[in-house]
């Protein structure tokens, strides 16, 4: 069945035809020596715009946060601490173990934003020879399962501080730090300085197809490269991919507060229908969860349903979420719209 409005991911944008020619023009090497033109200026551009000394290249968010994991808990069984519904915990195939030979200490935030006072007691725990070492805090900014929550930078600040004062990293999983960045008008770079590594991804909302970048010292980086070429991750002239995260960069950073906007009129219309329960107020960025009331769909039966009209959304456990991105239009949300209000109101 065709999908013509597509709420499943910011990951389902098709490259724009300009994206696309921009990439056929990109100057390439062999990246996994080090010689492709194209992604050294990516990894350029991003140290610069995140105030870091290195960056890697790499292919996936999945990659560039277990690689992080692995580099920064280089005992095994060092503990990364994050929150209990953060992407790498729920559904990366138990990579943080699985690939990292980490331990994760899963916390009990709000919709995916902990508090110091939250770890504090984890983090204090004091040494001894048989606990694991707690090595690794992990920040998810905007949240995916928390409906795209954005962490004050305040917060951000409160955490890591703490984390560094006991000799505790803090790495950022920035696969949608842009939305923040476009919804709070906080530099990246000021969110960037609290972390001693950082993920950013370019096929998220900002419409690349594949691309993502992992920060951090000259020292971490240069481990980093050591499991990138074990993970399978090294890659050849990978500049064509590294032409749309440039382009990416520097056109479609100004889309993402579009979305935000076509969201925001998502939430509001879905919250005046009497059988959804959502708080606009609730989603500042491109994520939206919404609950059913008083009627007698089920999430699974109201996703065929929507599936019957060429929509999808996604049914995690009693919630549906929608993900807005550049590939859906104001005049998609106004269908959207009535098309559920339709289904729901016979
Ligand atoms: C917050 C977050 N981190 C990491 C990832 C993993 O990215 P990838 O799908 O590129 O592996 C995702 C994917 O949606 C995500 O939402």
């Amino acid at each position: 069945m065709t999908i013509k409005i597509d709420y499943f991911s910011d990951t389902n944008i098709i490259p724009s035809e300009e994206m696309l020619k921009y990439m056929m023009k990109a100057k390439v090497g062999n990246e996994a020596a080090g010689e492709d033109p194209t992604v050294n200026q990516l990894i350029e551009k991003v140290c610069h715009l995140l105030g870091k000394e290195s960056a890697i290249f790499l292919p996936t968010g999945t990659m560039a946060n277990t690689i992080a994991f692995r580099v920064h808990c280089d005992r095994p069984g060092d503990i990364v601490v994050l929150d209990e519904t953060s992407h790498p915990l729920k559904v990366q195939s138990g990579s943080i173990s699985g690939l990292a030979g980490a331990t994760p200490y899963p916390i009990s935030g709000i919709r995916g934003i902990y508090t110091k006072k939250q770890i504090e007691p984890i983090i204090k725990k004091g040494g001894g020879r048989n606990l694991p070492r707690i090595r690794l805090i992990s920040i998810e900014q905007t949240t995916n399962f928390g409906g795209g929550a954005v962490w004050p930078i305040e917060q951000i600040e409160e955490v890591c501080s703490f984390a560094r004062a006991n000799q505790v990293r803090p790495h950022l999983d920035g696969a949608r730090l842009f939305n923040a960045h476009v919804a709070t008008q906080i530099p990246i770079k000021e969110y960037a300085k609290h972390f001693d590594s950082v993920y950013l991804d370019f096929a998220k909302g900002l419409g690349a197809p594949i691309g993502a970048i992992l920060a951090g010292n000259r020292a971490f980086i240069e481990e980093a490269w050591y499991y990138k070429f074990q993970q399978g991750g090294a890659m050849h002239q990978s500049g064509i991919l590294a032409a749309s995260c440039i382009y990416a960069l520097d056109n479609n950073i100004p889309k993402l507060l579009d979305d935000h906007k076509k969201s925001a009129m998502l939430a509001k219309g879905l919250s005046g229908i009497s059988q959804i329960d959502i708080q606009p107020k609730d989603y500042l960025t491109n994520i939206l969860f919404f609950k059913l009331q008083k009627t007698k769909f089920t999430v699974e039966t109201f996703i065929q349903a929507l599936r019957k009209e060429n929509i999808r959304m996604l049914a995690m456990e009693d919630k549906i979420r929608a993900i807005v991105h550049m590939g859906i239009s104001e005049e998609d949300i106004k269908n959207t719209i009535s098309v559920i209000s339709k289904i729901l109101c016979i």
